[in-house]
């Protein structure tokens, strides 16, 4: 096949900032699509409604178009009963940060016994959690060391809905049909490298991300999942950009800049693998049905021909930056 036509691609789980960043690089995922999850981990984070107002609005501003929808996540503090009543409409879910666990979590949570009041609240009002699923324990085994949380959650509030937020090990594939309310989102990256590509060489900073990538085992159950757009899982790139001295230095910050080339990376991996004709659930049907959201119409048509990853966009690199990826974006409508 030469082309492929996608409508309205979701990205489940998105990073666009603030100020001059924000105006950067939110323009470049609206453009090829049509909604995103955008995280709250801001400083200070957007734990209100009145934030999630003024934060849309800003994000808005900065696509300049009508057809990509920021679907606005809280960034999880306990709430009271009104406060959720009220910003219900306003939000697709709840973000959940372990206290430290990553970029501008320090205000996120120590306890998960503290975090159950708004999580029953949460049940109630079907408002959707979202967890960054990693304890501070050794780098490789953070994620499997949080599933028993997941496990006790699912467990704890059957009718709440989690989602798994950028999983990256197999354990967690598994965990995905053992619990009914439980959904996951995948990036690319953890689709396409393991832990050698970020440090098994020469370091790569521009792979590393929290959670860091991690065995090939882990990368094939994922990528079996996505390539047949298993039912619960959703495309989020986590795509998280930082500028280049953030990046290229002693203490180099955690994320990994896809947005602009994800779907392109995708359509070649899936391609790969006979899978095409999947690529559509994986980048947006499993998201509406498993959301419920309807995102604007917008129609990406790739195509099967050579395209160069930009050094930079901005002052940002992106993942695999000046390498040449098979497909490309060839209209957007
Ligand atoms: O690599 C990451 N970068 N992981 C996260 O969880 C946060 C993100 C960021 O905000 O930079
Ligand atoms: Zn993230």
């Amino acid at each position: 096949m030469n082309f492929l036509t996608l409508t309205s691609p979701l990205d489940m789980h998105l990073h666009l900032r603030q100020e001059a960043m924000l105006q950067a690089v939110a323009p470049l995922s609206a453009e090829t699509f049509a909604g995103a999850v955008i995280m709250p981990n801001l400083v200070p984070p957007v734990d209100s409604l009145e934030r999630v107002h003024s934060y849309r609005e800003e994000i808005l501003q900065a696509c300049g178009r009508d057809d990509f929808d920021p679907y606005m996540a809280l960034f999880f503090r306990n709430y009271t009963r009104e406060e959720l009543e009220a910003a219900r409409e306003h939000i697709i879910g709840i973000k959940l940060y372990p206290a430290g666990i990553t970029t501008n979590s320090e205000g996120g949570v120590s306890q998960i016994e503290e975090a159950e009041p708004t999580m029953r609240l949460m049940e109630e009002l079907g408002i959707p959690l979202h967890v960054h699923g990693e304890t501070n324990g050794f780098v490789m085994d953070r994620e499997a060391e949080f599933l028993w949380v997941y496990r006790h959650l699912a467990k704890t509030f059957p009718k709440l809905k989690i989602i798994m937020e950028h999983i990256t090990t197999a354990a967690a594939v598994e965990l995905l049909d053992e619990y009914e309310n439980l959904h996951a989102t995948v990036t690319v990256q953890h689709l396409l490298i393991t832990l050698d590509d970020v440090a098994g060489g020469m370091l790569n900073p521009h792979l590393f991300c929290k959670p860091i990538a991690k065995r090939p085992e882990d990368r094939t159950a994922l990528a079996n999942a996505a390539l047949r757009a298993h039912p619960k899982l959703s495309f989020g790139s986590d795509s998280a950009p930082h500028p280049v001295h953030k990046k290229e230095c002693c203490g180099c910050a955690a994320g990994v800049f896809t947005a602009p080339i994800a779907l392109q990376i995708l359509a070649g991996f899936f391609d790969q693998n006979n899978a095409l004709d999947k690529l559509q659930a994986f980048v947006s049907d499993n998201a509406c049905r498993i959301y419920g959201v309807t995102p604007p119409k917008k129609t990406v048509k790739l195509e099967n021909k050579p395209f160069s990853i930009p050094a930079k966009y901005g002052d940002v690199v992106p993942m695999w930056a000046g390498q040449e990826i098979p497909w490309s974006v060839a209209e957007i409508s």
